[in-house]
């Protein structure tokens, strides 16, 4: 039987058929890890496997000290360049990308915050909310699944504080547009009703008002986008050092907390997977490392690579990064499904299960609120929406085992009753 690739339009006998879901095979794969430990290298690297494999890929850079281009040793910029067959590249260029589609808005806030009495400096940093440069990113994720023109897209990111940042953003949006959305539709009612008496704030035109709503929702779809596992696929890139495990166990921590799917770890510059290399000292202590890293993100798919004895700069050179890493093993496959976030109700027993790796008891905080549940891990927040019927439900008990908190409810017995319910004393525990 002949497969009909979805997005494409098909004639039988006479009648047109089109196949509906556009993009069901588009897979992101975002790359992270900290500073130099070979991002930009195993992205393309995996990119060019994937375009060998037949498949349309693009590989995209948002980190605004652009490598991609030294890489590949081609120049790539800020609109999308061909570097081989099935093959394209593009490095974002962030200010650039706000200045073209999201300049009213900017321009709005500013005046808004300024007319509050506010400086202009203060008032222009309050316009470029935090993550607010790398929503770019976000939307071209979105353009291209919507789009029938690749088949995976591969996102080589900044070191990973920024990634973090960048990945979280949705959770962010939301909030951002929930209080200030909110605060000035109230504003605007109010200002309307008292005919004209608060001239000197500026009132948002339509147009930026209906801009608003289509940047929170594509914020929302790109959200989707990022936490289905059949789709997105976050892996980290490290190496066997100390300094550098500590900081992707971290990661795998908030990335889990923000459902994302991580099925994969790269394990780059490895002295003893190259033959010629004689550094008996180094291999040794690498030994060690990779051991630990082994047994800590097990059981998570890991590939290795050996420490090149020369820069990889060039095509070339970066697919033999990649027959390396992946040999004849498909770079585009989903190495796991689990997904970090899980809500299981048996027999009116409720429980909330959330992935926290490497989370340790006294790092873990949680607050509630009548329809949300906040789960803190260090500096950072995740907010879980409840479904329906937890709403207003106590917390029971919540605890780490195994990397995973379990948190549970009490049984139903008065839902729909306070506003505000405390999960301990003082709405606030640690575990
Ligand atoms: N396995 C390797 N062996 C030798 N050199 C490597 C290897 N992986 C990456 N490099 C080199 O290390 C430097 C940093 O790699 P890069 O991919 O730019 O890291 P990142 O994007 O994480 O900052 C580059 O010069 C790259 O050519
Ligand atoms: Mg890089």
């Amino acid at each position: 039987m002949e497969i009909i690739r979805t997005g494409t339009t098909v004639r039988i006998g006479g009648a047109v058929i089109c196949a509906v879901d556009q993009s069901a095979f588009m897979r992101i794969l975002i790359y992270t890890g900290k500073g130099g430990v070979g991002k930009t290298s195993v992205s393309v690297a995996t990119a060019i496997k994937c375009a060998e494999r037949g498949l349309r890929t693009i590989v995209i850079s948002t980190d605004s000290a652009h490598s991609l281009s030294d890489s590949v040793d081609v120049a790539i910029g800020p609109s999308i360049r061909n570097i081989a067959k099935n093959l394209d590249g593009l490095e974002i260029d962030i200010l650039k990308e706000l200045e073209e589609n999201w300049n009213d808005i900017r321009k709005y806030i500013f005046s808004f915050f300024a007319s509050q009495g506010m400086d202009e400096i203060s008032a222009k940093e309050m316009a470029v909310f935090p993550g607010m440069e790398f929503i770019a990113a976000l939307f071209y994720l979105g353009r291209f699944y919507s789009g029938d023109e690749y088949d995976v897209v591969v996102v080589d990111t900044a070191p990973t504080a920024d990634t973090l940042r960048l990945l979280s953003f949705p959770d962010v949006a939301d909030w951002y547009f929930q209080h200030f959305y909110g605060l000035m539709k109230n504003f605007i009612r109010v200002a309307r009703v008292t005919v004209g008496r608060v001239v000197s704030i500026p009132l948002p035109p339509e147009e930026v008002m209906r801009e608003f709503e289509r940047f929170n929702l594509r914020i929302k779809s790109v959200r989707k986008l990022l936490t289905n596992p059949e789709i997105t696929s976050v892996r980290l890139v490290t190496n066997p050092e100390k300094m550098v495990i500590s900081e992707t166990m971290r990661a795998y921590t908030y990335l889990s907390l923000y459902d994302l799917n991580v099925e994969a770890l790269i394990v780059n510059r490895v002295h003893s997977k190259n033959p010629l290399n004689t550094n008996e000292g180094k291999i040794r202590e690498q030994e060690n490392y990779i051991e630990m890293i082994e047994s800590a993100f097990h059981p998570l798919k890991i590939f290795y690579s050996k420490l090149f004895p020369l820069e990889i700069v060039g095509l070339e050179s970066v697919k033999r990064l990649g027959d390396e890493l992946f040999g004849d093993t498909d770079p585009s496959v989903i190495f796991s499904r689990e997904n970090p976030l899980k809500i299981v109700s048996k027999r009116g027993n409720t429980s909330i299960q959330l992935k926290v790796p490497f989370a340790n008891r006294n790092e873990v905080e949680l607050y509630t609120t009548r329809d949300t549940i906040v789960v803190g891990v260090g500096q950072y927040r995740r907010t879980i929406a409840l479904p329906l019927g937890l709403y207003g439900r106590e917390v029971e008990s919540a605890e780490i085992s195994d990397g995973v908190l379990k948190i549970k409810f009490r049984e139903d017995s008065d839902a729909g009753g306070k506003e505000k319910r405390p999960a301990g004393r003082k709405g606030k525990r640690g575990y």
